[in-house]
C-alpha cells in the first residue's frame, strides 16, 4: 500500500479567508494521527501563497518511510521501533527494511546482500582521482565529488525510467561504493594502500577492515557498536539532506547526482557535520581545562555566535531516541575496550548542567543523536574529519528510500517553491556611464 492510501481524508476542512476570498482546505489524517491542512488549490483559487521561513510547519510529502514524533520521543522506520531495530537487527537488514518496506525474507536478505556484492567494484580511474585529492581535504567533499563521479562510468544507470532491475543495481551499487570511496580516502589520506573488500565479511567489518587492515582483527564489538550507530542514523525522514535529495531526484536527475547533493548537505554543522563540531567542542572545552560552565554561558550569551553543539533539534522537543541509545552503547564500548576518554565525563558533565538550566530546559534543547556518537567514533580509531562520513555511510539507505518512495510515487512533481518578491520594482536601464 503507498503512503498517500494509507493517509485518511477527513470530513473536517480548515477554511482560510484571503483578501476577501474564501477557500475550504481538506484536512488530511496520516496513519499515526498527524493531521496536514492540504493547500494545493490554494494559489490557484486565491492567488496567495504560504510562507514558512525553515519550512517549519510544511509537510512536503507523504511518505511512509520514517515516523517521528518529537514531543514524545518516538522514531520508527516502517513501522518499527528504533530502539527494537537497534538490539535485534543489523545495518544491512534495516537497509533493505527502509529501501523495500518490510523486513526481507532469508531470500531477499540474500539477494540484496548479492547486490551490493555485485556493485562493489569502485571504477579503477576513481580509484586514480582519490589519490589525486589534496590528503588533508574534506572527507565530506571528496566523498561528494566522487559519488558523483560514478555516474561517468555507468551510463545504463543514468535512464529517467530506471528499470526495476537497474534500480536494484544502482542501489547495492551505492551501498556499496560509500564504503568504498569512505575507506580509500581514509586510506589515501594516511598515505597508505587501499584494502579491497572482501565479500566474506559482514558490511560492517569489510568497513572497519578496509580501514585499518594491518591493525589486527577487527575486534566483534567494534563491528557490533559500527551497527548500532549505523542502524541509528539510517534515516530521519525529511530532514536537510533528504529533502535535497528529494528536490534534486525530483527534476528526474539520477540518483549518483541526487545522493552527491545529499551529502553536500549533511556536511553542515547544523545537521550531519554536528558531530565533528561536538567532539572539537568537547577538545576545546577538555584544553581549557574542563571548565563546560563557561561554555554553558557562551551558548546562552545572545551575542555570542557559539551554540552548543549536539544540543537541540527541529523536531524534537523532549529528547532525541538515538541520543538515549548511544549514551548506552558509548559506555558499553568504552569499557568493553577498556578506554577511559574524559570527553565522556565532559559531555555527561555538559548534559547535566545543561538539563538543569532554564535557557535550555525552556527551549526543550536536549542532546542529538550527535552529542555521543563522536566518542564512540573516536574509541573506534575514526578520525574526526570522517565522522561526517560515518553519518553519510549510515544514511545513505534512508536517502535512497526517500528517493525511491518519490520517483515511484504517481503524484511526483518537480520540487519548486514560490516565494514573496521583496526587491525592485519598475527601475529604468541607465548606460554604465551615467551610473554613479
Ligand atoms: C538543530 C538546530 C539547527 C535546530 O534549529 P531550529 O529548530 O531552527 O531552532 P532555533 O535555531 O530556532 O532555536 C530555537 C532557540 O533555541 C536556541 N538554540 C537552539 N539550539 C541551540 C544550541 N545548540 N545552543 C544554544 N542555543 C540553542 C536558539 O538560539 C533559539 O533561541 P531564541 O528562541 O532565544 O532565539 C539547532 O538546535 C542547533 O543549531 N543545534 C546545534 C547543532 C546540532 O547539534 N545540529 C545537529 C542536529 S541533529
Amino acid at each position: 500500500m503507498s503512503a498517500a492510501s494509507k493517509t485518511n481524508m477527513s470530513n473536517e476542512t480548515a477554511e482560510l479567508q484571503v483578501q476577501g476570498k474564501s477557500i475550504e482546505l481538506p484536512v488530511v489524517v496520516g496513519s499515526e494521527g498527524e493531521v496536514g491542512i492540504d493547500i494545493s488549490r490554494l494559489r490557484a483559487e486565491t492567488r496567495a501563497v504560504t510562507i514558512d521561513n525553515g519550512f517549519v510547519n510544511t509537510a512536503s510529502c507523504f511518505s511512509g518511510v520514517t515516523f517521528l514524533n518529537g514531543e514524545e520521543g518516538v522514531l520508527k522506520y516502517r513501522g518499527y521501533a528504533i530502539e527494537e531495530l537497534a538490539e535485534k537487527s543489523n545495518f544491512i537488514e534495516v537497509a533493505y527494511l527502509l529501501i523495500y518496506g518490510e523486513l526481507p525474507t532469508i531470500t531477499q536478505l540474500a539477494r540484496f546482500e548479492s547486490s551490493i556484492k555485485a556493485g562493489q567494484e569502485t571504477p579503477e580511474q576513481v580509484k586514480q582521482q582519490i589519490k589525486l585529492f589534496p590528503k588533508d581535504a574534506h572527507p565530506m567533499g571528496v566523498l561528494s565529488a566522487c559519488l558523483s563521479s560514478l555516474s561517468a562510468y555507468y551510463p545504463e544507470l543514468l535512464d529517467q525510467d530506471l528499470s526495476a532491475d537497474k534500480k536494484d543495481r544502482i542501489i547495492g551499487q551505492l551501498v556499496a561504493q560509500v564504503r568504498n570511496l569512505s575507506a580509500y580516502f581514509y586510506r589515501a589520506s594516511q598515505g597508505k594502500d587501499f584494502v579491497n573488500s572482501d565479500a566474506n565479511l559482514d558490511y560492517c567489518t569489510d568497513f572497519l577492515n578496509m580501514m585499518f587492515e594491518g591493525q589486527g582483527k577487527i575486534d566483534p564489538e567494534v563491528a557490533k557498536a559500527l551497527n548500532v550507530l549505523l542502524i541509528l542514523h539510517a534515516d530521519h525522514e525529511q530532514n536537510c539532506s533528504a529533502s535535497t535529495v528529494r528536490l534534486v531526484g525530483s527534476s528526474k536527475a539520477n540518483l549518483y547526482a541526487s545522493i552527491s547533493a545529499g551529502v553536500g548537505a549533511l556536511w553542515g554543522p547544523l545537521h550531519g557535520g554536528a558531530n565533528q563540531a561536538v567532539i572539537e567542542m568537547l577538545q576545546e572545552i577538555d584544553k581549557d581545562g574542563g571548565d563546560y560552565k563557561k561554555f554553558l554561558d557562551k551558548a546562552k550569551d545572545k551575542n555570542d555566535s557559539f551554540r552548543l553543539m549536539g544540543f537541540g533539534h527541529r523536531v524534537y522537543k523532549n529528547f532525541d531516541p538515538r541520543a538515549r541509545i548511544i549514551k548506552k552503547a558509548c559506555d558499553t564500548v568504552l569499557t568493553k575496550l577498556d578506554i577511559k576518554d574524559p570527553l565522556l565525563d565532559i559531555a555527561k558533565g555538559l548534559e547535566e548542567e545543561a538539563l538543569k538550566d532554564p535557557y535550555f530546559v525552556d527551549r526543550k534543547l536536549y542532546p542529538n543523536v550527535d552529542f555521543y556518537s563522536g566518542i564512540i567514533y573516536k574509541a573506534l580509531n575514526i578520525p574526526t574529519n570522517m565522522f561526517t562520513v560515518m553519518f553519510a555511510l549510515g544514511r545513505m539507505p534512508g536517502w535512497i528510500a526517500q528517493w525511491k518512495e518519490m520517483i515511484e510515487s504517481p503524484s511526483m512533481k518537480i520540487g519548486r517553491p514560490r516565494q514573496i518578491y521583496t526587491g525592485e520594482t519598475d527601475l529604468e536601464y541607465q548606460a554604465i556611464s551615467d551610473r554613479k
